[in-house]
């Protein structure tokens, strides 16, 4: 079966980190976030990686230029203009002749689902698509699908306002397709599989899901961002990674606690790092403290600064000495 991973979209919520490259490039315990989603596929019968790509192509293909991602071939397509998800879903799928049951991914949704598992159900009810679904205590972030008890969906909204919700179960961003529903998508216009192509098949009755209590993460957000990452150390996960890269350089008068820190980068005396993200290359001067925050590629942070309350530093940045930031985002278009 092949898997079509939607990579196409802006990651407007992750800017600046996001200004020149896609989110799923981003780094998610040091390597890119979309290595995380591939690496949970292999295991599920899944022979080929179709990229649906918009935003910024060039940056997977010079990542991954032998066209495989963890072992699994991969097939780029690129949107002429941004098809919106169902119109992404559509277009990838006729680019590579997909005409059998094929998965769809959100590029950016990290979790331990089990594949076989949903495929087994879509198969047993026959669906037309099937979704995976997750709890969660904020529903009006993503698609909520209220279902019967057979999994039939009864409908699908995306990102209700609320504040009463019919159900805490929403759209885990993984869906089993058959070929059919490409017949739903308009050739020439963006189409949303969220908002027009489920809840017409929630309207038809073709439409199944099943909820899933496995660890899932929407991680495109900053929050959800630093969170991604830092769920690889705490034992969340059904693994764990040792946070700090074997080329980086720390100072044996530093103190890193539960952070993850990348290739490459440079801790001086009397740093103190803890719940944070220094993504490859980035440079700590001596007595900063960095806490709950994201610093980026190369980013330099000035002796005695303070980086605190998810505070993003764009990759390049130079941050001088004494600086104290929180819960801002510094780059040099940031105002
Ligand atoms: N190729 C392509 N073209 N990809 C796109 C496009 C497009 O026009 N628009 C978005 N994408 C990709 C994004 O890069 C991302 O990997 C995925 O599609 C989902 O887009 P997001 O922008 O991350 O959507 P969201 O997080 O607000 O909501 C979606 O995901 C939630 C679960 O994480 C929806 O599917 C919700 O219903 C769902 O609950
Ligand atoms: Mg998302």
């Amino acid at each position: 079966m092949r898997a079509i991973i939607l990579v196409g979209g802006f990651g407007t919520r992750l800017r600046p980190l996001t200004n020149d490259k896609p989110k799923q490039i981003l780094t998610v315990g040091n390597r890119p976030m979309l290595e995380n989603v591939i690496e949970k596929l292999t295991n599920h019968g899944i022979t080929e990686v179709i990229l649906s790509m918009g935003f910024q192509p060039s940056a997977f293909v010079d990542a991954y230029p032998d066209e495989t991602c963890v072992g699994l071939p991969i097939k780029y397509v690129i949107e002429p203009e941004p098809l919106d998800t169902a119109g992404a879903i559509r277009f990838a799928a006729l680019q590579s002749d997909v005409d059998e049951t094929f998965l769809v991914c959100n590029g950016d949704v990290i979790t331990d689902i089990d594949v076989s598992e949903l495929t087994a159900f879509h198969r047993n009810v026959a669906a037309e698509a099937t979704i995976s679904l997750t709890p969660t205590d904020n529903p009006s972030r993503y698609g909520i699908v209220p279902i019967d008890n057979n999994g039939q969906v009864k409908g699908f909204i995306e990102k209700p306002l609320g504040p009463d919700f019919e159900t805490n179960l929403v759209n885990a961003g993984y869906y089993l397709m058959e070929p059919s529903t490409l017949d739903r998508i308009a050739s020439d216009r963006p189409v949303s599989v969220e908002t027009e192509i489920f809840p017409k098949m929630a309207e038809d009755k073709t439409l199944y899901a099943v909820p899933s209590e496995t660890y899932w993460i929407d991680a495109g957000t900053p929050e959800t961002f630093l969170q991604a990452n830092l769920d690889l150390l705490n034992g969340v996960r059904d693994k764990k990674i040792n946070g700090v890269h074997d080329q980086a350089s720390v100072s044996p008068n530093a103190l890193v606690e539960t952070s993850i820190i990348g290739r490459g980068v440079k801790i001086a005396d009397g740093v103190h790092i803890k719940n944070s993200v220094l993504m490859e290359g980035a440079e700590v001067e001596k007595d900063v403290r960095i806490e709950g925050s994201i610093v980026g590629e190369r980013a330099k942070i000035g002796e005695s600064s303070q980086v605190l309350e998810l505070t993003i530093v764009d990759h390049e940045e130079i941050v001088e000495k004494r600086t104290q930031l929180r819960s801002v985002r510094i780059s040099e278009t940031s105002d």
